[in-house]
């Protein structure tokens, strides 16, 4: 035995996973593939990384020195528990699996309390930052035993991007705290791409701008307090040119977004945890509207007219980057709120500010921003949302004017701003002193007795609606 590492699945991201582990001192990396024509092609292709190649599970078992580690980097779901189950066969106590794929936490957690009772560790690990990151450094959000990641933390470390001389990796907590903090960092990937759709539609629709100036202008954002990978590559999609038509690239594509997953269990686990993930939810939602060709193409043919669009100044491109900004502080809050109420139910010691930190390079949202995460989480880790922490407090009210005419001006000019409105409208729940919540509990108490507590005095009440509508105090606490 040779590898103190080896990877098993050998499609894009686990070949550069391994290439990447291979190109780092000290490692050296096993392979295997369920069809070894795969491997023989990654190996013959990368000579340079010197690959222990196996044809047979066993052979890349006994290929791997002790404590074995071997990371799994095959489709979600399908495949994994087989993979899994062929190395726990193999493996001993002490041994690491871990799972590299994008898993659904639950399921990791069920593995982990299916295989602790053989003393090998189980590993659920989010990786981001898609082929490049993988292959380059990606961010690795690792959950299971602190033990396991004595062993494979510097593994890790070593192959992990790095952002201001940190390595974008950290223990998130155990079992499956990893892939559930990846699938967060997923639901803010939808909200941030989305808002940022929304601000190229307004760009395009209200500012009357083409694709190309709108690349412009996105290189111009991310010159600022926009700056992130994901305005970086969408100034470079709307630069594409589609060679055949000579249009620009987006206006080529089928206007349906697809997606894995991983979004809609963002908004599934924060429905069951009760944290309002609107900015998240309405991310998904867009991609669920886009992909429902049948109500699109209904509803265009009864509607005769459309809104003329708003007339804006050359000012509205500054208010569109204000609405971005404000829009993505209220996607990172929520998203943050999921990772508190995830880890308070499910018992995990999520460090927010390591979690800001590790977001810092490698990964799909990566961005100067989210060092003003950790800032704030840093100074002071009990904050009750992000919002109140004074950097987005100063930011927000900043924008604030400027969010509410892109939102209002969209809405005039009937551009579709699921994002945008979301986020407002959830900063302003925050923001009010009331809320129309009273009158909700009023009918809920009119049509089923629900009760309700007053703003005046202790206790619950109850009025006699279908009596002499007199209010009387009841046992129990209103719900
Ligand atoms: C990443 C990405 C990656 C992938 C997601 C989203 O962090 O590297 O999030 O995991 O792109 O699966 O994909 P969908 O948009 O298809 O859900």
């Amino acid at each position: 035995a040779t590898a103190n590492i080896g990877v098993v699945g050998l499609a894009v991201m686990g070949s550069n996973l391994a290439r990447n582990l291979a190109s780092r001192e000290g490692n050296t990396v096993a392979v295997y593939n369920r069809t070894y024509a795969r491997t023989e092609e990654l190996i013959t292709e990368h000579p340079e990384a010197g690959f222990v190649a196996s044809e047979s599970i066993d052979d890349f078992v006994a290929s791997l020195t002790k404590p074995r580690t071997a990371i799994i980097m095959v489709q979600a779901g399908k495949g994994t528990d087989a993979v899994i189950e062929q190395l726990v066969e193999r493996f001993e106590p002490g041994d690491i699996i871990v799972d590299g794929g994008n898993a659904n936490f639950h399921d990791t957690i069920e593995r982990e309390k299916r295989i602790a009772p053989t003393g090998i560790h189980f590993v659920g690990t989010g990786i981001s930052g898609g082929e490049e990151g993988a292959l380059k450094g990606p961010s690795i959000m690792p959950g299971g035993s602190e033990e396991s990641y004595e062993t494979l933390g510097p593994i890790l470390e070593s192959i992990a991007a790095v952002a201001e001389g940190e390595p974008c990796v950290t223990h998130v907590g155990t079992d499956g705290a990893g892939h559930f903090v990846k699938m967060i960092h997923n639901g803010i990937e939808y909200a941030d791409m989305q808002l940022i759709a929304e601000a190229y539609d307004l760009l395009r629709t209200v500012g009357g701008l083409e694709p190309a100036a709108i690349a412009d202008v996105f290189t111009e954002w991310n010159k600022g307090y926009l700056e992130s990978y994901l305005i970086e590559i969408t100034a470079e999609v709307l630069r594409q040119v589609d060679a055949e038509t000579g249009k620009p690239f987006v206006d080529i594509v089928l206007d349906q977004a697809g997606s894995k997953g991983t979004g809609v269990w963002t908004v599934q686990n924060a429905l069951d945890l009760g944290v309002p993930v609107g900015g998240i939810a309405e991310a998904v939602f867009a991609r669920a509207v886009s992909s429902k060709p049948a109500q699109r193409e209904a509803v265009q043919k009864v509607v005769t007219s459309r809104p003329d669009v708003q007339k804006v100044d050359s000012s509205f491109a500054d208010d569109v980057s204000k609405a971005l900004y404000a829009s993505k502080v209220v996607a990172y809050a929520q998203g943050f709120d999921a990772i508190i109420a995830g880890a308070e139910k499910y018992g995990w010691n999520i460090n927010k500010d390591k979690i800001a930190k590790i977001w810092r390079g490698g990964c799909i949202i990566r961005a100067q921003f989210l060092n003003r995460i950790a800032d704030a989480y840093d100074e002071n880790p009990d904050i009750a949302t992000l919002l109140e922490a004074p950097y987005f407090a100063d930011a927000v009210a900043e924008g604030e004017a400027a969010w509410r005419r892109v939102v209002s001006t969209a809405a005039l000019s009937g551009v579709p701003i699921p994002g945008f409105g979301a986020a407002l409208s959830y900063y302003d729940s925050l923001a009010v002193p009331r809320l129309p919540a009273a009158l909700v509990q009023g009918q809920r108490d009119f049509f089923g007795a629900h009760t309700y507590k007053r703003v005046d005095k202790e206790g619950t009440f109850h009025t006699l609606w279908s009596g002499d509508r007199t209010e009387i105090e009841t046992e129990g606490s209103s719900h």
